[in-house]
Order: structure tokens, then sequence, then C-alpha cells
């Protein structure tokens, strides 16, 4: 569904990229509107640079300055690329860089701020790397999700940290002045799991500590000495994947994610596999897989929407070799069984507990 956009007297036409059923959700919220209100008039002469627009507001309304967008999805990449292209805007590849990547001067920068604080940290600290003295930050956030440690993360960086008033249930925070002298995190955490440290960027899902979910679905796994060819669905930090590798040294692993730190992660805790950053599975061998597994995403940012995981569960089929499994661990209040008995000849629940459930999906019988 495409939102009308009108700023600074010209319109433009937005969509989501995953596109969703639920009609509720938009492709841009009042936090985005009011940090375009906050810099209309300085647009014409600065470069700017846009973390985590999501589905690409800032990069179509903002067009005429120099824009630098940092992506963290790939998804999130092709939700820009899109709504440009819908509004025939122009970009080049070097308007896109990761958040990993080191930027070389920051004027202006423009924040909507991630549901992890992790993550706003690693854009601040990639921002106070490139800054001067005249560098500004404007970050925008509903204000239901406001959280007091953001101040405490803007105060180690910037020197000046303010908030606006609120406008339409939003509110803006503004950094200024960067601190001249700070100690340099670490843009990593580490995991002890079974004598082995994990690392992981910071923003990368389940920080601190291995999910609950996780581990019941590696407790409860068992790989075949046939199963060859294993996918890591969702990868995060890699994790499955590299129990997968301990059951069966001789498996070839592949381990997809939507996020590019994710895949940055994982590339650091397992060796010898192929590793993708996408959000959709056509760019792998079609019949291929032996055994895919998954501990599937069932939120993005504040949003708790199952529809991105039906689809990866649609799309595992054709990945799979015909006599081969998708193993899943997932929220037992989520009901996959019901979605999934309508894609796979037989579901089977292979272990439970008060809270997670691990499912077994083939189709054969
Ligand atoms: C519940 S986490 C599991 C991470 C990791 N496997 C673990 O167990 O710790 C789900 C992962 O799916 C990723 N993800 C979200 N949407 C995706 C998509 N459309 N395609 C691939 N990965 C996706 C998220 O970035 C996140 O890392």
């Amino acid at each position: 569904m495409d939102y009308p956009l009108t700023f600074n007297g010209k319109e433009f036409l937005l969509r989501r990229y995953p596109e969703t059923s639920q009609s509720s959700l938009r492709p841009f919220s009042n936090a985005e509107l009011l940090v375009l209100r906050e810099v209309k008039e300085k647009i014409s002469t600065e470069d700017i640079h846009l973390f985590n627009d999501r589905f690409g507001i800032w990069n179509c309304a903002l067009h005429q300055a120099n824009l630098t967008t940092i992506w963290n999805y790939a998804s999130q990449k092709k939700a820009v690329m899109q709504n440009l292209e819908r509004n025939r805007l122009p970009y080049t590849p070097n308007t896109f860089k990761t958040p990993l990547d080191r930027l070389k001067s920051v004027g202006l920068a423009l924040i909507k701020v991630p549901k992890s604080t992790a993550l706003f940290e690693l854009f601040l600290r990639q921002i106070h790397l490139a800054s001067d003295q005249h560098t500004e930050v404007v970050c925008g956030l509903m204000t239901k999700y406001f959280n007091p440690s953001l101040l405490i993360i803007a105060s180690m960086y910037f020197e000046e940290v303010s908030q606006s008033l609120a406008w339409k249930k939003a509110r803006l925070l503004i950094l200024k002045n960067p601190k001249k002298k700070m100690l340099r995190n670490e843009l990593i955490n580490t995991i002890s799991w079974k004598n082995h440290i994990f690392k992981q960027y910071f923003g990368v899902f389940s920080s601190g500590k291995i999910d609950l979910g996780t581990q019941f679905l590696l407790k409860n796994l068992n790989i075949k000495a046939d199963e060859a060819q294993i996918l890591d669905l969702g990868s995060g930090n890699g994790i499955i994947a590299w129990e997968s590798s301990r059951l069966n040294p001789k498996a070839q692993l592949t381990l997809i994610d939507d996020s590019i730190l994710a895949i940055a992660s994982s590339t650091q805790n397992v060796k010898n596999a192929h590793f993708l950053c996408d959000d959709i599975l056509t760019q792998l061998p079609h019949r291929h897989f032996d055994l895919v597994l998954s501990n599937p995403p069932f939120h993005f940012e504040h949003e708790h929407n199952i529809e991105v995981s039906l689809n990866l569960f649609k799309q595992v089929r054709s990945c799979l070799k015909p006599n081969g499994r998708f193993i899943l661990v997932a929220n037992k209040h989520l009901n996959y069984t019901t979605h999934l008995q309508r894609m796979f000849t037989k579901v089977s629940q292979l272990k439970c507990n008060r809270r997670f459930e691990v499912l077994e999906c083939t189709d054969y019988l």
C-alpha cells in the first residue's frame, strides 16, 4: 500500500518492504516526520548521514542534499532503493554504507532511534569517530519508546544533549558538541558458551547471552550423519551453525541473516561456511539443503509480526531436498504448527517445555 508524503512542496509515495497485510503499519512514523520538520531549513547546505531510515522516507524527502545511508538490514536497503525508484529519485552505490564502515566526516546525522540501545550506541560511536566541533545529531523517537539509558549513552559521546517538546507523541533528542576526550568502547559483546567465546557486534539479536529458545533448540538437536548441507536461517551470531558443525564436522554450512551486523558477527564465530546477508531465500540453491535450522524472527524493532517468518517458511520448502528436514524452535504461543501444516506434508513436535517447542517439518510421511 502506498502512503503519500508532502515535504517542502513535493509529493512522494512510500511503501513498506516487505509489504504487510496489517494496514495499521505505515512506512514512516511521526518520529521521522518530526525529524524532517527539524531539519527542513538545513537540507540545501549539508551532507547528511541517515541512520535507521527504515523504509526510506528521509532518503526521498531529503534527496536534494548529499545523503549517505547507513543500512543495517538487507530488507531496509531494498526498501530504500524501491522507494527512491518509485519516486524517480537517483542513487548510486556510494549512497549506502554499513554501520561498520568508517565515515569520513559527519556534519549532520539523523537517527531514527532503534529499539536496541546498543545499536544506538554503535551509531553514535561511528558518528563520533567522524565528528568535528560542529557535528550535530538529530534523533527521532516515539515518546512511548523513550528510555533514560538513551540519554546516558548520548552523554557519553556529546557534551550537549537536549530533548524537544513532544509533537504527535514523538520527540527529538538533539546532540551537539562531541566530547573531545573519551574512551573508545569496543563495538563487540562476547558471550561464553561451551568453552567457546562468541563475538557479536552491538545490535545483534540477544546481546550478552544465548537466547533461551536457541538454548532449547541446541539442547535437543540431533543431526544425522548424512545431513551434509545445513542452512542456519536467521543466523544471528551463528551459534546454531557452530553447534551443527560440532555435531557433524563434515557438514557444509550456510548462514543467512537480514542483518549485516549479524553476518559480520557470525563470520568471526563460524569458520569454513557460506554467509549471505539477505531477507529472502531466492539466492540460495534450489532443493539443496538436507537440513534447515532456525530460531525465526517474530518481531522487527517494536513491531510484533509473524508475517516475515511465515514468508520465510514458505521459501524453505524450495531450498530443501525432497527428503530434507526443517527444524525450528518457537515460542509456543505463536502456534506455528497450524501455519506450517498448510506448507509441509508432516509437522511434528520433537520437544517442548513451558515456553518453547521444537518442530520438525518434512515433505515425506
Ligand atoms: C530470533 S533471532 C535468532 C538469531 C540466532 N539464530 C540465534 O539463535 O541466536 C532471528 C534472526 O533472524 C534475522 N532475520 C530477521 N528477518 C529475517 C529475514 N527476512 N531473513 C533472514 N533473517 C532474518 C534477525 O536479524 C535475527 O538475527
